[in-house]
């Protein structure tokens, strides 16, 4: 053999096991070298700590159970070192949180400055185990195997949290405890309460008790989205007491995760202010908000609400060992503060040109309070409006700019950005998940941004403490749900947060997949949105249409039936030049692993394809926001879903009007277009529809058309016209619509909103 061929021999094997061995840990270790066979424990293995160290007694007893109760296995807990023994030793060579993990043949050696260090090197030990390790009921049978290994891990930024808004819905004790379980195992070290807003007060303050004894509850809770103006009915409250706030502070200090609690201030106030009217400009009175959304009524900058936040902020302090206090500062509407006497002579008197900087004046009078014992306040970025306060550190999410900007004036920042990290949004297509407030941001999204991608300097890079994820509770009535935003996003942040910059998503993807089975273990509700298949089509030539079939899974087949059939085992196999259509067709697709068995959501979508499909079409009305995603969106095959309003062509008030040019005079049989009824969405049906034809686009002969009638009932319907096989090469649809909402209407006296999907010409 040639020396040559020896080594591209040896490169193709090595290339081979190491892409096979990759280790299933996230947030991904900074380095990793991987020997080969494995390490098993046995009943003899023992566990050694350091002598009289109390946080690593927890820690070691903690891994002692776990063995116990997935292995049956009961190891010694010692202070002696051992061989075959699991071996935490103290290293003050390393960083605060850094820890070095080497397992050999017949040992564990685990290496850390600190007993956060020993935790974190604990949890990445456990993820290498099989996934049973997790298990919460005592199967007694798993081997524990340790593949030989040695890693090295710091982490990259000093701040990785998560951020829970129990303000919208009370969640219960048990499962922030689950959460801050959760995170630990994601090495997150920060977890932001958001315990207070306009729609519930969550915390109990001893000096004002009405805070939870009216704040606490509200009326009642939107049905659906917040738009349909709609309410359930049913009273929501929740707090937590001050007992069970320092149960949680404890358990999460136990995991090195430090709680950081929001009390919003000067808006999202209004919880607050139906507990004590006093502290609003309008004098009340107020109710607890049962609706989403920003509330115009927030605290009068008056020395009682002062007065009032800082006994309150006092109770938290005792409450919180965390150095820095959230004060909110987001979306705070200056209507009230424009009409009060008292908030413009406070302006004039304070010399304070506008009402930003009365609320700048706010938050600094709360920094210097905060300040003063020794802590330090976070605000969103709005804080940044009228000028920024002097320690405060910003929480930048309406987007990255924030960040930016207050980077750029030397101040600290978390980056937080809706953009990116609002994991409330959808992460899959919202035909096919659960309600949620809107956008759209799937796991690869998540996990492509980079903290430091923006053009500032080094020095200024040093403020971006870290990065969070924010779950907001609007939409998210349960635990199940939470977890069901929250993961796996949540492990894309946490490897952001954690691991050295550079990403391979194929590579994070494949972690993913392999973690799902320790948070089913782990009881967890997790998404595999990342399964879905998603469809794109594209005009395919005259009257056709291709569509594409796309997944994360690369792993995977995806078959499909054309016939209105359900997918099996044995249905077409997907091609990646994807499928051409030619006429109306119910696709179905599914998805298949290795061994042919299916997964994952399947997807059901009808095409229309006719004379119409992929042309484009004028279309006379205002930009409204309901564009339906493309220029193609009446013509692109895909009929619009009565639950997802952003897949229709939506028009406020107006008339529909819409020309089609077909390109040459063509013989026509039919001519129809569809159109949703959602009074609750404030949608109508309009009251004519009307179809006329035209050689030259000038003059039009009018064949057909036909009334509507709207009923309470969300629907959509279609109206086809018959065109008798006249010629033409231009048709002009009109819509006329409903115009104001009826008197029975909750929305009575605004203007209807007028939806329309796919066309069909035959
Ligand atoms: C926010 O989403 N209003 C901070």
């Amino acid at each position: 053999m040639s020396r040559k061929f020896t080594f591209l021999l040896f490169s193709f094997i090595s290339f081979f096991t190491s892409a096979q061995k990759t280790l299933p840990i996230i947030p991904k270790p900074e380095k990793v070298t991987i020997g080969e066979g494995f390490y098993e424990l046995n009943a003899k293995t023992k566990i050694v700590i350091p002598a009289g160290d109390a946080e690593a007694t927890a820690i070691a007893e903690n891994m002692r159970l776990r063995f116990l109760i997935t292995s049956g296995k009961n190891l010694e807990i010692t202070n002696s070192e051992n061989s075959n023994a699991i071996v935490f030793k103290k290293d003050e060579s390393l960083a605060k949180e850094a820890y070095n993990l080497k397992i050999t043949k017949g040992n564990v050696e685990i290496k850390a400055a600190s007993d956060q260090g020993f935790f974190y090197a604990y949890q990445t030990l456990l993820q290498l185990f099989d996934s049973k390790i997790y298990s919460s009921s005592a199967e007694n049978s798993l081997k524990l195997d340790l593949p030989i290994c040695e890693i090295s891990d710091s982490p990259r930024f000093a701040y990785r949290g998560l951020m829970l808004d129990v303000g919208r819905h009370y969640l219960p004790v048990s499962f922030i405890k689950k959460y801050l379980d959760l995170m630990a195992m994601y090495k997150f070290n920060t977890f932001q309460w958001h315990l207070t807003e306009d729609q519930g007060w969550r915390i109990e303050i001893k000096k004002y008790p009405k805070l939870t004894e009216i704040g606490s509850t509200r009326k009642e809770t939107p049905l659906g989205h917040n738009s349909e103006n709609r309410g359930d009915g049913k009273p929501h409250s929740g707090f937590y007491t001050q007992d069970e706030v320092k149960e949680i502070v404890a358990y999460a200090a136990s995991k090195y995760i430090n709680v950081i609690p929001e009390i919003e201030m000067p808006g999202h106030a209004l919880a607050a202010l139906a507990s004590y009217p006093e502290l609003g400009c309008t004098g009340g009175p107020y109710e607890v908000k049962t609706r989403w959304g920003v509330e115009k009524q927030v605290f009068c900058p008056s020395e009682k609400t002062f007065t009032f936040l800082e006994d309150v902020l006092t109770e938290v302090m005792d409450l919180f060992p965390s150095e820095y206090l959230h004060i909110g500062g987001d979306e705070c509407p200056k209507d009230t503060w424009k009409a009060s006497a008292f908030c413009q002579d406070l302006m004039k008197k304070e010399g304070l040109k506008d009402e930003h900087e009365l609320q700048s004046y706010f938050i600094k009078r709360i920094d210097q309070f905060v300040t003063s014992k020794g802590r330090r306040i976070i605000g969103w970025d709005e804080i940044l409006e009228g000028g920024l306060s002097p320690n405060a550190t910003v929480m930048s999410w309406r987007g990255v700019q924030g960040g930016i900007e207050a980077a750029k004036l030397n101040h600290d920042v978390i980056m937080t950005p809706n953009t990116y990290y609002y994991i409330d949004y959808y992460q899959g297509d919202p035909a096919n998940e659960p309600l949620a407030i809107g956008g759209y941001l799937p796991l690869e999204k998540v996990y492509s941004y980079e903290p430091l991608a923006e053009d500032i300097t080094e020095d200024q890079k040093k403020h971006i403490l870290g990065v969070q994820g924010n779950l907001w509770t609007e939409y998210v009535a349960t635990p199940e749900k939470a977890e069901y935003m929250t993961f796996p996003r949540a492990l894309a942040i946490a490897e952001t947060g954690w691991s050295a910059p550079g990403k391979n998503e194929a590579d994070f993807m494949d972690r993913v997949k392999r973690h799902f089975s320790k948070l089913k273990l782990l009881g967890v509700n997790y998404s595999e949105s990342i399964y879905n298949i998603k469809l794109e089509v594209k005009p395919g030539g005259t009257g056709q249409l291709k569509a594409l079939l796309t997944n994360e899974d690369q792993g995977s087949k995806i078959r499909y039936t054309l016939d209105g059939t359900q997918v099996n085992a044995q249905s077409l196999i997907y091609k990646s030049e994807g499928i051409t259509l030619s006429s109306n067709t119910q696709l179905n697709a599914a998805l298949f692993n290795e061994k042919n068995e299916q997964y994952g959501k399947p997807l059901s979508d009808f095409l229309m394809v006719n004379k119409a499909t992929g042309l484009e079409y004028k279309l006379k009305s205002s930009k409204s926001r309901y564009t339906g995603g493309s220029k193609f969106a009446l013509t692109d095959g895909k009929t619009g879903n009565a639950d997802n309003l952003n897949t229709w062509v939506g028009v406020n008030g107006e008339d529909l009007e819409l020309v089609l040019d077909l390109g040459k005079s063509t013989k026509l049989t039919s001519a129809g277009i569809g159109f949703l009824n959602a009074p609750d969405s404030w949608i109508m049906f309009p009251k004519m529809v009307s179809i006329s034809l035209s050689e030259d686009g000038k003059t039009f002969v009018s064949p057909g058309g036909a009334v509507m009638k709207s009923d309470n009932a969300k629907k959509v319907e279609r109206i086809n016209i018959n065109l008798n096989g006249q010629n033409a090469r231009y048709l002009k649809i009109t819509a006329e619509n409903y115009g104001m909402l009826p008197e029975d209407h909750p929305g009575k006296g605004n203007k209807a909103w007028l939806f329309v999907d796919e066309i069909e010409v035959k």
